[in-house]
C-alpha cells in the first residue's frame, strides 16, 4: 500500500492533487464532485481585491460622519449583511465547510497591500483552513523601479499576516530579474507555501479582424517546463512548502513536479478539458507508478531529482540550445 500523503502548507493532505483556483471551484455541486474524485484540497475562485474595495467604500460612505471616520470604525462593518460578492463569498465558505470535509483553501487577487487586507480576517473567520494570494501587477509601468514592484509581496504579506493565523500561500509569476533571490526572500517572511506559478490571461491578434483577442485560456501539457525548472531549482532552498500549477494534466505532470521537489500540485486546465474524473484517473496512475518504481510513499520521491540532490545541476541553468543547433 503506498501512501500518497503529502505536507502543503501545514496543512496535512490525503494526497498531492489539488484543485486550483478557477471557475470549477466556484460552486458548492463542482467542488463536491471535485472531492468525490480524490482532490486533497481545493482552492476557491479568487474574489477580486478591487470588489472588496468596492464594498468597504460603500460601507465608509455610510459610516462617515463629518467626513471623519474612525480607524476602529472598521471592526464594526457588518460583513454578513454586504450584498454580492463580498458577503456572498463569506457565505460560500460557511456553506461549503459544512459540505466537504477536505481543506478549503480561499484565494484573493491582488495587486495593492492598501485597504483591503483587513478582509483576510473575515475569510479566516468565515471557516477556510488556509488563504491564497495571488499577487500580480503586470511590470509595464515604466514609473515604477523593480524593487517597487517586488515590495509589493512583501507589503502584502507583512499586512495580511497581521490579520490571520491560518497558513498564507502565495502564488506568484515567474516575471522577476532575480527569481531565486525573490522566492528565497519570500519563503521566510513566514508564509507557509508558495505556488509556482500562476498562467495569465495574454492577448492574441486575430490578423483577418485586425483587432486583439484572447490567447489559449486553457494551458497545454507543455507549459509544464516552467514551474519544472523553477521547483526544481528552488527545491530545499526555501524555507516553506511548494506547489506547482501550470501545465499539469496527467499523473506523468504530476510525478515530474513532485521529482523536482514540489509539495502538491495544482490543477485547473486538464479539469476543464476531462473533468473532476480526471483526478481519479491521476491518483490511480501515480498509484501504478510507484509500485512500479518501488516508491511507498510521496515523501520517497520528492525532490529525488531537484537541482541540489542532482548529479547534473547545470540541467536546470541551461537556457540556450547550442548542442541542439548543431544538431538541427
Ligand atoms: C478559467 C480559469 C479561471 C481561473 N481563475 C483563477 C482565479 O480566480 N484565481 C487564480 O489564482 N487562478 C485562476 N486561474 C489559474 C489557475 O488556477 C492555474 O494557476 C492556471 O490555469 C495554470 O494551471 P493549469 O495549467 O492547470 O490550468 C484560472 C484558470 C482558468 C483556466
Amino acid at each position: 500500500m503506498q501512501n500518497l500523503e503529502t505536507k502543503f502548507f501545514g496543512l496535512n493532505l490525503k494526497n498531492p492533487i489539488i484543485a486550483g483556483s478557477s471557475g470549477l471551484t466556484n460552486s458548492i455541486k463542482d467542488i463536491k464532485e471535485l472531492e468525490k474524485a480524490g482532490a486533497s484540497a481545493v482552492v476557491l475562485k479568487s474574489i477580486f481585491e478591487e470588489e472588496i474595495h468596492h464594498e468597504t467604500e460603500k460601507n465608509l460612505n455610510n459610516m462617515v460622519v463629518n467626513g471623519f471616520v474612525y480607524p476602529e470604525t472598521m471592526n464594526f462593518l457588518e460583513y454578513d449583511d454586504m450584498s454580492d460578492p463580498v458577503g456572498d463569498y463569506l457565505q460560500f465558505i460557511r456553506d461549503l465547510k459544512k459540505e466537504v470535509s477536505i481543506p478549503i483553501i480561499a484565494s484573493i487577487n491582488c495587486v495593492t497591500s492598501q485597504s483591503w487586507t483587513y478582509f483576510a480576517k473575515y475569510i479566516q473567520d468565515a471557516g477556510a483552513d488556509a488563504l491564497e494570494l495571488n499577487i500580480f501587477s503586470l511590470p509595464s509601468d515604466s514609473n515604477r523601479s523593480s524593487q517597487e514592484i517586488e515590495d509589493l509581496y512583501f507589503d502584502v504579506i507583512t499586512e495580511v499576516k497581521k490579520q490571520i493565523t491560518i497558513p498564507l500561500n502565495i502564488k506568484i509569476s515567474y516575471f522577476s530579474a532575480n527569481l531565486r533571490g525573490l522566492i528565497e526572500k519570500l519563503s521566510k517572511t513566514g508564509i507557509a507555501g508558495i505556488t509556482m506559478f500562476n498562467r495569465f490571461y495574454s492577448p492574441d491578434i486575430d490578423i483577418e479582424k485586425m483587432e486583439i483577442t484572447s490567447s489559449n485560456v486553457l494551458s497545454n501539457r507543455d507549459e509544464i517546463t516552467i514551474p519544472l525548472r523553477w521547483i526544481g531549482i528552488m527545491h530545499n532552498r526555501v524555507d516553506c512548502d511548494l506547489a506547482a500549477s501550470t501545465g499539469i494534466h496527467d499523473a506523468e505532470g504530476v510525478i515530474k513536479q513532485i521529482l523536482a521537489g514540489a509539495n502538491a500540485v495544482q490543477l485547473a486546465s486538464t479539469l476543464y478539458k476531462n473533468g473532476s474524473q480526471q483526478i481519479t484517473k491521476i491518483l490511480s496512475d501515480l498509484k501504478a507508478w510507484m509500485t512500479e518504481h518501488d516508491y511507498k510513499s510521496i515523501d520517497s520521491f520528492k525532490g529525488n531529482l531537484s537541482q541540489a540532490k542532482q548529479v547534473n545541476p547545470a540541467a536546470y541553468e541551461r537556457v540556450q540550445f547550442m548542442k541542439y543547433f548543431r544538431e538541427y
